[in-house]
C-alpha cells in the first residue's frame, strides 16, 4: 500500500517492512554479541506501540530472554502531552536482573526516563535501552540510547506497532505523514 487514511490524516509509506526487519536483526545481533554474558536478561515491552518490534527482536534473538510487560501512556492524538502515566504497572521481579527497555519510539524522551527511573526504584543490576525509531533533532535528555533500529526527522510516523489515535498499529511498514494530503 503506497498511501493510508487513518481517521482524518493521509500518510505515505516510509519504512518498507523489509528495512524494517534488516535494522532490527542489525540491533538483535548487538545484543546477542553484548549480552551473551548477561544470565536471561528480561526485555521489558513498553505497550502497546512496541508489541511489533518486541516481537520480531525476541525471535532474532540467541540468547534467553526473560519477558515482562508494562503499559504507559503519554500522548494524545498527535502532539505529546509531556504527562507520562502508569497503565498497566511493571509486575515481575527485576532486582539483580539485567534489564532491556524496548521502546517502539523515543521522541521527547519523557516516556523513556520516566520507565528508566522505575526499573532503577526495582534495584535492577544493569539497564539497557532500546527503540525501534528514534527523532534524534527532538530527544533532550541525558540518558542514552544504547540500542536503536532507525534515527527520522521530526516527523510522525505510525505502523509497525505505532498509532494515530489507536488506529495503524498492525500496518507491517512504517507509514509518515503526508503533508501534501493533509
Ligand atoms: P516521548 O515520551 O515524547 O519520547 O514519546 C514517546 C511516546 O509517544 C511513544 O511511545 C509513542 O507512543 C508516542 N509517539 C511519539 N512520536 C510518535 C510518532 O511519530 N507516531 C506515533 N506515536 C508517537
Ligand atoms: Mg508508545
Amino acid at each position: 500500500m503506497e498511501r493510508v487514511t487513518l481517521h482524518d490524516k493521509t500518510f505515505r509509506i516510509y519504512v518498507p517492512n523489509e528495512e524494517i526487519e534488516k535494522n532490527i536483526q542489525a540491533v538483535a545481533d548487538r545484543l546477542n554479541r553484548d549480552l551473551a554474558d548477561a544470565e536471561h536478561p528480561v526485555f521489558l515491552c513498553v505497550l502497546k506501540g512496541s508489541f511489533m518490534f518486541f516481537a520480531s527482536l525476541m525471535q532474532k534473538l540467541t540468547i534467553q530472554p526473560e519477558i515482562e510487560f508494562v503499559r504507559l501512556a503519554s500522548y494524545c492524538g498527535t502532539q505529546t502531552s509531556g504527562e507520562v502515566k502508569q497503565i498497566m504497572g511493571l509486575t515481575g521481579d527485576l532486582r539483580g536482573k539485567t534489564v532491556v527497555i524496548v521502546e517502539d519510539i523515543v521522541d521527547t524522551g519523557n516516556t523513556i526516563v520516566k520507565l528508566h527511573e522505575l526499573v532503577k526504584e526495582q534495584d535492577a543490576a544493569a539497564i539497557h535501552t532500546c527503540t525501534l525509531v528514534m527523532k534524534p533533532e527532538v530527544y533532550d535528555k541525558e540518558l542514552k540510547i544504547d540500542y536503536c533500529a532507525m534515527d527520522i526527522e521530526n516527523r510522525f510516523i505510525v505502523g509497525y506497532g505505532l498509532d494515530y489515535d489507536q488506529l495503524g498499529r498492525e500496518l507491517k511498514d512504517i507509514y509518515i505523514l503526508d503533508e501534501e494530503n493533509n
